[in-house]
Parts: structure tokens; sequence; C-alpha cells
């Protein structure tokens, strides 16, 4: 992006309004996602009750409209329509060359103008415009006396023209008024597409006509699993409560649930598109539809609801019901929703069923297909041609790729264990939308998807040709709401993150700058807190998970962002603002526990602990191993975690250079054990880290040094240990369960940098 700035601050008198003016600097500036080129001129504009508009055409009425409601909401009045274009402050006008969702918008002392081809344009240039003033704007009833804009000239126009989030109503159902308030961050952010996952094994969400019983009883649950765990993380947590406005009486029984009525939907769509975006559905099938099976069981291949391994009974794909029960479900959807796409999930599937299924063999059978893989590809085309004559196209998750894909197919990516299937749609000509679950899942701990991880991700791959660039249409968040069970909670794990998603999702990828961006993000906090978001704070940095001394320990403590306190504490208690502030650096000269917590006003972080240990040095073994590798065991299905991963008697071991799951990729509950030696060059304290997807745990001869353990996506966690030179028994136990796994681990000796544990670093005898 191109910023060039009058770094000049003058205080001027704007003569046409008669009100106090000022020049900005780039500093007091902050526009997520960022503009592909914004030049900063003199002065500002400045808006009272005499700023009226002028447009002239339907197009621009949307934008016009969300502008006048914001100031209606702030300032207590809306900006007036003008009679004529001289009149009128806020000149919007038609430009043809500007392409679509593109806008040039111009802000000067006495005037603001704003150019764009559609809508869409327009409405992008409303929101700059709206991130250009005060963050007071989003207050209602605001005390805000100076409604300045800085003068600019903005060129702007998206990187990706799918710009998604998702929202899963079916684990925990979320009303219209939460979808409504949902549909208004996204259009700050400049998101365009909102996915609603409307079905799955928990609950149906919307209104069938032809087939009542989906929400008559398939919207309403007795508690799940789910909700007895946020129930009982509801006791420390009240971020965990269950919205207790979707529990209702049902014959006699307190049941959880709830759904949308069509005429709902048609209201979230309208809404929604004056927003200029887009509602895709999801109708999961054939897995993930036991609340439809429960009601409906002849649809499964034993005529019984119920689950598999690990997925739910799917539907039965060798009966014709099926496909008939399908096809009048998505009739009424493709009526409904005008979305170019109707995403039909398709992941997930416990084939299992249709292999015990006789029924689903013949249909492999009578169909020459080879197994149960391409049996689901055969249901998704024959689904996909009856879309098409609806006028719609296919969406499915990645899975719908094994099989093969039919011509029109979009798939959404979501398996980062699964890469391939990106090349193999991409060379068929398939169109991709990318949402990985280690990245984009928004559902996932901060700790474990954490906000420059978000930002850093870049969507398209390293391999990728520009042809098969062309193919990738966007990228997409998820929100699946298994621990997400009120609106406020959703707020906390959608932001900031949603932010860092937007950004990918408008700025060129040459554009993008993670300093920057924090810069920016400092100021967005603010408008977050005037739109009552419970964001998430970041932890306290600086703080490793063990550190280690040997007389005395100095630990500096660092507040994650501007404007923030930390507090903590050294007995074991949760810290609050009533516990010791920091206000320099912490010495420890015995072992201690030390919790740390950091607050932006009452907005409090996560707890973030360390354990300071008091150690003497760890004495070498007297040997000469073979240098540059370890011995490596592995079991498969013995044990479910690593925690209580142990070797057998006479384990089996094989050597291998590096400490990773080469060659064992893609196996689930896979247990590992690597053995060996670790060499300290030199006396002192040593760091060491492990990365891993499940859990792993390093030993340093019987000292515990790093605990990664329980199951868990990839998360890096550290240790320290003292030790004399020489070499150290060194053992790490790991364990994958599902979901795709990764290890890797790190070391940093003292006055080094961190490095890979391998090479002279390893041995074994
Ligand atoms: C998914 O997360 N099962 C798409
Ligand atoms: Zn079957």
């Amino acid at each position: 992006m191109k910023y060039y700035s009058i770094i000049l601050m003058l205080l001027v008198v704007c003569n046409s309004c008669q009100t106090t003016t000022k020049t900005f600097t780039e500093e007091e500036i902050s526009l997520v996602p960022k503009p592909s080129e914004m030049v900063l001129t003199e002065g500002s504009y400045s808006f009272s009750k005499s700023t009226t508009v002028f447009i002239d055409n339907d197009k621009q009425k949307p934008a016009a409209t969300y502008l006048s409601d914001l100031f209606k909401n702030a300032a207590g009045y809306p900006i007036a329509v003008s009679e004529s274009r001289d009149g009128a402050a806020i000149v919007f006008s038609k430009d043809d060359n500007i392409k679509p969702e593109a806008y040039h918008l111009e802000v000067t002392p006495k005037k603001i103008s704003i150019k764009a081809s559609d809508a869409a344009g327009y409405f992008y240039a409303v929101q700059t415009l709206r991130q250009l003033l005060p963050a007071s704007i989003e207050k209602a009833n605001s005390d805000e006396k100076n409604w300045l804009v800085p003068s600019v000239v903005i060129n702007d126009q998206p990187r990706f023209s799918w710009r998604g989030m998702q929202m899963d109503f079916s684990r925990h159902f979320f009303g219209i008024d939460d979808v409504k308030t949902f549909l208004n961050y996204m259009a700050l952010y400049k998101l365009n597409t909102y996915h609603m996952h409307l079905t799955d094994d928990q609950g149906w969400r919307i209104e069938i006509k032809k087939y009542p019983l989906l929400t008559e009883k398939g919207a309403w649950r007795i508690e799940s699993s789910h909700d007895k765990t946020c129930n009982e993380l509801a006791k420390t947590d009240p971020l965990y409560s269950i919205d207790p406005t979707h529990y209702h009486e049902r014959d006699g029984q307190k049941m959880y649930g709830g759904f949308f009525t069509q005429e709902q939907i048609k209201e979230i769509i309208a809404y929604a598109a004056e927003r200029q975006i887009e509602v895709i559905p999801e109708i999961d099938m054939p897995g993930h539809l036991k609340a439809a099976i429960d009601n409906y069981p002849y649809l499964s291949c034993t005529n019984e609801a119920g689950w598999g391994e690990n997925f739910s009974h799917p539907a039965c794909l060798g009966k014709e019901t099926t496909y008939e029960f399908t096809k009048n479900i998505l009739t009424e959807i493709a009526e409904l929703f005008p979305s170019k796409y109707i995403h039909i999930g398709g992941d997930e599937v416990n084939i299992q069923s249709w292999k015990e299924c006789p029924l689903c063999q013949k249909a492999i059978k009578d169909n020459h297909l080879k197994n149960e893989h391409e049996l689901q590809s055969f249901f998704n085309k024959d689904i996909e041609a009856f879309l098409n004559s609806k006028g719609k196209r296919l969406l499915g998750w990645d899975e719908i790729v094994e099989g093969g894909l039919s011509k029109d197919g979009t798939m959404m990516w979501w398996r980062n264990w699964a890469p391939k299937m990106r090349d193999i749609a991409a060379q068929h000509g398939n169109d991709m939308v990318i949402t990985p679950c280690f990245e984009y899942y928004f559902d996932a701990q901060h700790a474990v998807t954490p906000f420059d991880k978000v930002y850093q991700y870049e969507p398209v791959p390293e391999n990728f040709t520009k042809e098969q660039a062309k193919h990738i249409l966007g990228v997409q968040a998820n929100l699946w709401s298994e621990m997400i069970p009120n609106f406020k909670r959703l707020q906390y794990m959608a932001f900031p993150r949603m932010l860092a998603l937007a950004e990918t999702a408008w700025t060129s990828k040459e554009d993008k700058n993670y300093d920057d961006f924090q810069r920016r993000m400092n100021m967005q906090y603010q408008r977050l807190d005037a739109l009552n978001i419970r964001y998430h704070i970041p932890t306290v940095t600086g703080l490793k998970d063990k550190v280690a001394f040997l007389d005395k320990a100095t630990v500096e403590l660092k507040a994650p962002l501007e404007n923030m306190e930390i507090y903590y504490t050294t007995d074991g208690s949760i810290p609050t603002k009533t516990s010791k502030r920091y206000t320099a650096p912490l010495e420890f000269t015995a072992t201690t526990k030390l919790n740390t917590i950091a607050y932006r006003g009452e907005v409090a972080s996560e707890t973030k602990s360390a354990l300071i240990e008091k150690q003497t040095y760890l004495e070498p073994v007297t040997i000469t191993p073979t240098k540059g590798a370890l011995k490596r065991w592995s079991a498969v299905k013995q044990f479910t975690v690593v925690d209580s991963v142990a070797l057998p008697k006479n384990a089996i071991f094989t050597t291998v250079k590096e400490i990773n799951l080469a060659g064992k990729e893609g196996i689930e509950q896979l247990s590992m054990v690597f053995k060996g030696y670790f060499y300290a060059q030199t006396e002192g304290l040593y760091e060491f880290a492990t990365k891993s997807d499940d859990g792993s745990l390093l030993y340093i001869g019987d000292k515990f040094v790093v605990d990664n353990g329980g199951n868990h996506s990839a998360i890096e966690k550290n240790g320290m240990v003292a030790l004399k030179k020489g070499w150290h028994p060194i053992t790490i136990n790991y364990h994958e369960a599902t979901g795709g796994g990764a290890l890797e681990v790190f070391y940093k000796a003292p006055n080094s940098e961190k490095k890979v544990l391998n090479g002279n670093a390893i041995a074994h005898d």
C-alpha cells in the first residue's frame, strides 16, 4: 500500500462548517482491512446535523442508509438526503471504470466523494468512512461532539471474492438477533459470505415444510455431552453458560434447542443482502445427519439412528428414499436461498455403515463403483445434477474430492493433513475456499490458534501456478459451536481473529505487514469496546512455561497490548485486579508457581502460568554413543493419549535422524517413544521446546522438562533444565489420536540460538 502522509498537525477553521478541524497523522488512522492505496491530505471533514448526502441510483441506497443509521444511533441525527448534487457534502457517483466491490473515496474539508460501479463498492466506501470516524460512532447516544474524518484519497479493492465466516447453529443455537449483530460485524470488516451450518447430529435448525418432524422434534434435545461440559466449565467461567433463552419446556421436559422458520431465514437473507453479504446454507449429508435420522429412521442402513466408531451412522446410499428425501429438502432450500452455492457438507462419514449394508453394497456393484468413497461421490454427483437443475452449484467439504470430483463441484478445504485435496481440485479445474482447521477454526482456543498465526497464514499454496491460484475463491473462518454456548463466547472466539482473517481476505499479499497491523489493531480495540464486543486479550508475554535457575531468577513480564496492567500471584491462586500489580522485573530464589494476568480496562486476559524452578546441575552419563540419530519405537491403537504411553519390556527400536512423524503420517492412534542422548556442549541452563499435535512429553534423564501432554492440535510448549557438559539421556513420548499429527523438537543452548534437535546434538547407544 502507498501512504503519502503530511506529518503536519495544524488547526484550521473550516469556513463552510465553522467547526474546528485538524490534519491527521497516519498514526491516528486505523483501517482494517488495509486499503490498497491511501493518500493522507490536509485537514478533515466535520460531520454535523447539516451534513447531507446525494445519491443518483438505487445501488447507492444501502450504503447511504447504513451511514445515516450510524449517525442516527450515535449522534442522534440522520444524514438527510439532498435533492441536489451541489448542495450535498457527501456525493455518491457511478464510475464504470471501477471494478466490482472496489471504490474510490475522497474526503476534503468540504466534501466527501464516493465512487464505485456496484452496490458493494459504495457500501465498502462507507465502511471505510465508518472506520475513519471516531470509535464512538459505534455507540448509541454517544456524547462525542467532533465527528471528524481525516482528509484522504483512497482507492481500494479486494484480493478475494469469497471473504467468509461460518456459524454452527446445530451444536449450540443462536437466534436471529445474534445473527443480525454478527452480520454487522462482518460488514464493518468487508466480509461478504455468511455460511450457516444449519443441520447436524445435534440439532436441525431450519423449517422444512415437507418434513415437519425435523424441527418439531429434531430441533430439541435433552442435555448433550457438550452441554454437560459447558455447564461444568460455567461454574468457574460464565462465558461457558448456556444461553438460557434456548431452553424450553416441551412435553413436561426442559429441552434445549431452537430453529429458524422459513420467514426468519428470508429476514436474515434480506438483512445480509443490505450489507452486501450472501448467505450460504449448509445441509450436511449423507453423514452428520442424526437429527434427521432420529425422526425419519428409514433413512439409515439399519433403520436405526446411532453412532459408529467416530461419527454418526449416515443415510443409506442404497435406498431410493435417501435420494428422494435429500432432494425434497434441497428443493425448499434452493427456493429459499438466492445464493449461487448450496453447501451439502459431505464430511466425516462413517463409511463402515455402508460396508456392512447389503443395499449399499448392491448400489456399489450395480453402478460399477470401486468402494464406499466412490459411492459417496456417486451420491454427490446425483445431488449436484439436481442442484444444477435448480440453477445452483454444489459446495462441500474437501472429502467430496475422495472418490472423484464432478466438473463444477466447489470444495471447502479444511483438512490441513490432506493438502493434496487442493492440488487434485485445482488440477481438475474445480474452485475452492480455503478454511484450514489449524488456522481458520476459530472455535480452537486462542493459545492453539493465536491471532498472529491467523494473520501470517498464506492461503494460496506455494506450489500453485497462477492458473491454479485462480481456483482459490477466497478464505473463510469457522465457528463450530460445541463449546460456544452463547453469543458472548462466540464474540470471544471470533475476536480479534476475525480482523486478521479480514485482512488476508481483502488486502493484497504484498501489502500485508504484521507490525503495521498490530499498530492498527491497538486502535481497533477501541472500536470493539464501543461495540461492546467481548474479545480475547492475549496473555502476558515474555514468560516461558518453565523457568529454571540455580541461585536467582529474574523474570520480566510484558503487557501484550498498549494500555494494559499486569497482576500476579505467587501462592497458586488465580490473579485478579486485587492481586499484586507488576511494576518491575520479579526476582525468585526459591521454586515458585507464578500466575499472571493482564487487564485492558475491566477486560482480563486468560491466566498465564510458569513454574520458576530452582535446580541443581544434572550430571552427564559416561558413554560414547553413536551420533546423529535417536532410537524410535512405535505402536498403533495401544494407547489413546501420550500421558499413558509406556514402552513394553522388549520394545523393538529403529534408528531415526529426525524427531518427527516421517513414515508414519496419517496413522491414527499412533504412539511413539524416541530414546537416546542429548549433548550439552557447555555447562548451563538449556531450553527445550516441543511442538506437537497431539501430545508429547520430554524428559532429560529422570527430569520431566517439557509438558505438552493431552490430545490437542499443534501447540508449542517449553521447559528448562540445568545440565553439566556431556551426554544426557533424553526421552520423548508422543501420541497422535485423530485428525492429523505433527512433532517437532527444539533446543536452545546457553548463549545460542534456538535450533531443531538433530545432528550432533543427539546420539543413541
Ligand atoms: C469439518 O470440520 N468437519 C468440516
Ligand atoms: Zn446402506
